[in-house]
């Protein structure tokens, strides 16, 4: 074994970054052993310096995080800041000076992968991030390496364990979306600003990583479409249970069925309970990848947390560690098939929709020969009179695949019926 030890910077010593460091500590000697050199916490670099930071030498600790990159004798830079800037500048910095960069930040690698990726071709050095998507769940080396031989076709999966933490509650108390929301919020599952999480932010950027390698194409985040799922209500998961479903907020990455173009999304969808994913509760994590060869993959567990996340990070720099004592780095961007990523209108799926509609003989005629014209053909509808209702029924129609433009389309021209008052919820239906 190497005694001159490997030396990282680590960039971020909060939630994940404490246990990086942690983790490094208490593991050296296997860490070691399985390295073939042992590795020395060089550097730390945080905002304030002067928080006590359990089992952090003070003596390390920096918030020039800058000069902490270009010492110049830096093996792996650990970036777990967050964001976009200064973590960007500082992982081309590390670059430039020799470094490797081991990252958990998906905001940064969604929005500019493919430049990081080229900076680190350049300068010969490795560029890993399995932290980034879906915490300690192995998805990216997996892809990246384990299926490089194959040719992925799907990858559906909750990525967003906040989301189905509030998901799970209300479709397992009935409470609607804003008493989840603060139960998660007390419990820390939800930020006190929620919005990456409930508008699918943070879950469109882990699909535009996922799409891009599991399809070795350029995915950015504005090519994922995107919606979050503060709208999803308790009358929703009614409607999804009458189908034998439940309501999940699902990152979906497919290729055409003609292979020629590939498509990413974030929304909420209704899934059979019969799908492993259905299953996912809590704060989970799991991801379904579908290939030629292969068939179906299931990945699952803990998403994110302090000790889950550091794990994926761990056996990131235990990688790099080893390419840089053989001289080696590890596989690059592939973009090789450069397919183009079609819009949301061109994705074909099955829709449940919810029509408050007039009482009246004639109503469900008008309605079927709408979803006809817009060639949207119809699996089921149901028909509900109410019981307090001013001459209203609900209309449930259930479609068979169509594109979202056909099915947007559709929805459209029902709300220029006089006879349709409105539109309760139009929900995709995946996973059948
Ligand atoms: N938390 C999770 O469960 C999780 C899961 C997967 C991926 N990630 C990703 O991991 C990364 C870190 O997340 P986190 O939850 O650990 O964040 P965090 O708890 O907010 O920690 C951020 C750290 O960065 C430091 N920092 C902020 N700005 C800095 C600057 N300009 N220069 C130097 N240091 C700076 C902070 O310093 P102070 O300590 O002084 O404030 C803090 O130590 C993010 O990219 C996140 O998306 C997190």
């Amino acid at each position: 074994m190497r005694t001159r030890p490997l030396k990282v910077a680590l960039l971020g010593c909060g939630v994940v970054g404490s246990e990086v460091a942690r983790i490094m500590t208490t593991h050296a000697d296997d860490l070691a052993a399985r390295i073939g050199a042992p590795v020395e916490l060089a550097g730390v670099a945080v905002r304030r310096p002067s928080r006590v930071r359990d089992g952090i030498d003070p003596a390390l600790v920096t918030t020039d995080a800058t000069a902490l990159v270009k010492r110049g004798d830096i093996d792996v830079v650990v970036e777990v800041i967050g964001g976009i800037e200064p973590a960007r500048t500082l992982i081309t910095t590390a670059f430039e000076y020799g470094a490797s960069v081991v990252s958990a930040n998906k905001a940064l690698l969604a929005q500019d992968g493919a430049a990081l990726h080229a900076a680190a071709e350049e300068h010969g050095e490795d560029l890993y991030y399995e932290a980034s998507v879906a915490g300690a769940i192995p998805l990216i080396r997996p892809l990246r390496e384990s299926l490089a031989g194959d040719k992925v076709n799907r990858v559906l999966g909750i990525v967003n364990g906040t989301t189905n933490f509030i998901l799970d509650k209300m479709d397992s108390t009935g409470a609607g979306y804003q008493e989840a929301l603060d139960e998660a919020t007390a419990l820390g599952y939800a930020e006190a600003d929620p919005t990456a999480d409930v508008e699918a932010f943070d879950a469109a950027a882990k699909a535009a990583i996922l799409a891009g390698i599991a399809f070795h194409t350029r995915v950015r985040l504005d090519d994922v479409y995107r919606e979050g799922m503060t709208e999803v209500t308790a009358a929703d998961f009614a409607s999804a249970r009458e189908m034998g479903c439940t309501i999940k907020l699902l990152a979906i990455c497919e290729r055409a069925a003609d292979g020629g173009s590939v498509t990413a999304r974030v929304h909420p969808a209704m899934i059979p309970l019969s799908h492993p994913l259905a299953s996912v509760r809590g704060a989970y994590n799991a991801v379904f990848v579908e290939s030629d060869a292969a068939g179906q993959l299931m990945f699952y567990g803990p998403g994110a947390g302090g000790a889950p996340t550091a794990s994926a990070v761990l056996g990131d720099l235990v990688a790099v560690c080893r390419n840089r004592l053989s001289g080696a780095t590890g596989p690059g961007e592939s973009a090789y098939a450069a397919l183009p990523v079609s819009p949301m209108g061109d994705v074909v799926t099955r829709y449940h929709i919810s029509l408050d509609v007039a009482d009246k003989p004639g109503v469900l005629a008008q309605v079927a020969t709408v979803f006809a014209e817009h060639g949207v053909s119809i699996d089921t509808v149901r028909q509900q009179g109410r019981q307090d209702s001013d001459g209203e029924a609900s209309l449930v129609v259930v479609t068979h695949r169509a594109s979202d433009a056909s099915l947007s389309g559709t929805v459209e021209a029902l709300r220029k019926l006089d006879t349709v008052r409105g539109v309760a919820s139009i929900m995709r239906v995946e996973g059948e």
